[in-house]
């Protein structure tokens, strides 16, 4: 890893640490307010949205299922996918930082969500055996790796034969400055690191996936660089090689456009 890297990925976990402690302190509430979502109304104040999208409404998640959340926060996508998956399933939720990892066990208390378990761990090297998970979560995390490839190549590993790869996160929908780039806020506010959509499903393909999809909100035509997506793709192989996989088309599920993403934490503006 080189020191750019290593200084991004310092500027990332103290910006979410930042976060965590607040939430931890009582010093910032407000709970799962996000237009993302339309079922948490249950969930404490404490588990706090920090996603761009909401990767569960497109995973079609089933009993029995084990899932696999990279970069989990306060562990709001953990929780509803718990629901889904039931008490035969099972969701591991992943992070390096380990103020998120208190208030994700903190609010994991409060919920009682006893299928859950958070692990400390970087989504460039993911603890887990090969092929031991059906699908892989995200919610705006990814474009704040400095080694993307690494990311896809571990989560193919993980997937077992026809396990899915499911996410929301920023993309980019034409190109940006050099200072855009380079400016360290901004990587930490989910924006200098986005890749272009076209190479987000090329890296997918590289890594071996099939059935990519990236599923872009709002017009793409429009001025902002940045924009929420959606994006599926399938490890192959597995009961289902062969058969069509269809995928919830992005028109059927919310995607809105990002305007004025702040810099602060990843959509916490949008
Ligand atoms: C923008 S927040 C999203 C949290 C959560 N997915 C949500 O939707 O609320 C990004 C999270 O990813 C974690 N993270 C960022 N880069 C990571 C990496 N390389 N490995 C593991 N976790 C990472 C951060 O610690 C933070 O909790």
């Amino acid at each position: 890893m080189t020191d750019q890297n290593t200084d991004l990925r310092t500027v990332v976990r103290d910006a979410y640490g930042t976060r965590a402690r607040e939430v931890l302190a009582g010093e910032r509430t407000g709970g799962v307010a996000s237009q993302f979502y339309a079922d948490t109304e249950a969930l404490p104040e404490t588990v706090v949205s920090y996603g761009c999208g909401n990767p569960v409404a497109i995973a079609g998640l089933q009993p029995g299922e084990t899932v696999l959340d990279l970069g989990s926060g306060a562990g709001l996508d953990c929780f509803l996918a718990a629901r889904q998956v039931g008490a035969s399933g099972r969701v591991i939720g992943l992070d390096m930082t380990d103020e998120m990892l208190a208030l994700a066990a903190e609010n994991r208390a409060k919920v009682g969500a006893e299928n859950v378990e958070f692990r400390k761990g970087l989504i460039e090297a993911i603890p887990l055996e090969d092929a031991s998970v059906d699908v892989v979560i995200s919610n705006c995390v990814i474009n704040l790796s400095t080694d993307k490839p690494a990311v896809f190549g571990e989560a193919f590993r993980v997937l077992r034969p026809g396990g899915r790869f499911q996410v929301s996160d920023v993309v980019l929908v034409r190109g940006i400055t050099d200072a855009e780039r380079q400016d360290l806020d901004l990587w930490a506010g989910c924006q200098s690191g986005a890749l272009h959509r076209d190479d987000y499903a090329a890296q997918l393909r590289e890594a071996g996936f099939e059935d990519v999809e990236v599923s872009v909100a709002g017009d793409a035509a429009g001025g902002e660089a940045w924009r929420s997506a959606l994006i599926n793709a399938r490890r192959p192989g597995g009961p289902d090689a062969g058969k069509p996989w269809v995928f919830p088309s992005g028109e059927r599920i919310e995607l809105l456009p990002i305007a004025g993403l702040s810099g602060d934490a990843c959509c916490s503006s949008c």
